[in-house]
């Protein structure tokens, strides 16, 4: 390697305290795909986007500094993420006290067939822990269950919040644009 690549490994090493790019490839094509815990362990070698610094979106989502990890990114031209795509989003702002205080996280996942027909279609919507021992599903299906603060959240639902971006295949996220 010569001293002009050397350099700009370095540079790029020091700016970048995140993890890599998420990958561009198509998914095996599918009618359905059923996300199982095992689906999520290895997240955070997916790759992330940086989402930057955002306000809190009403009661659901706390301010902070996000990111979303991607199993896939879907091939450019394309108007939706295709079934199987799974995205994690991390809000860096949770620190945990220590490496065994476990972590929440809100996650999207594309089911596909008829599922959540009447709201984000096509996804299914869940909540993950992250703990020492793992990644574990907390609940998941059209919404979050009875119970949950932010099911009750005044300006809505993961549906409704998520139904402004129908255009985009119901992800929010600027950074997530399909182009
Ligand atoms: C008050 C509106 C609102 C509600 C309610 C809401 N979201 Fe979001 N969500 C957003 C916004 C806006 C973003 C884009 C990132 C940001 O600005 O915080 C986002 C981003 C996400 C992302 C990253 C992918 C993307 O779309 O950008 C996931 C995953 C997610 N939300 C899951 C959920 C889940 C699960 C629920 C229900 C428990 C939910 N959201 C409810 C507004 C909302």
């Amino acid at each position: 390697m010569n001293h002009h690549l050397l350099a700009i490994v370095a540079v790029a090493a020091l700016t970048s305290c995140d993890t890599p790019k998420p990958v561009v490839r198509e998914l095996p094509p599918r009618e359905h795909y059923v996300a199982l815990a095992r689906d999520f362990q290895d997240f955070r070698s997916w790759g992330s986007l940086d989402l930057g610094e955002r306000p809190a979106q009403g009661e659901t989502h706390d301010e902070g500094n996000l990111r979303a990890f991607v199993n896939a990114l879907p091939p450019p031209g394309s108007t939706q993420f295709p079934v199987g795509t799974i995205i994690v989003k991390e809000n860096l702002a949770q620190r945990p006290r220590s490496s065994e205080e476990p972590r929440k996280h809100f996650a999207m996942v594309k089911r596909g067939a008829n599922f959540n027909a009447l709201g984000a279609r096509g996804w299914e919507w869940f909540e993950l822990v992250e703990g020492p021992r793992g990644v574990a599903i907390n609940w998941r299906g059209l919404g979050a269950p009875d119970g949950e603060g932010y099911g009750g959240d005044p300006l809505g639902t993961c549906n409704s919040c998520h139904q402004m971006a129908a255009g985009n295949d119901f992800v929010l996220s600027e950074a997530l644009t399909l182009r």
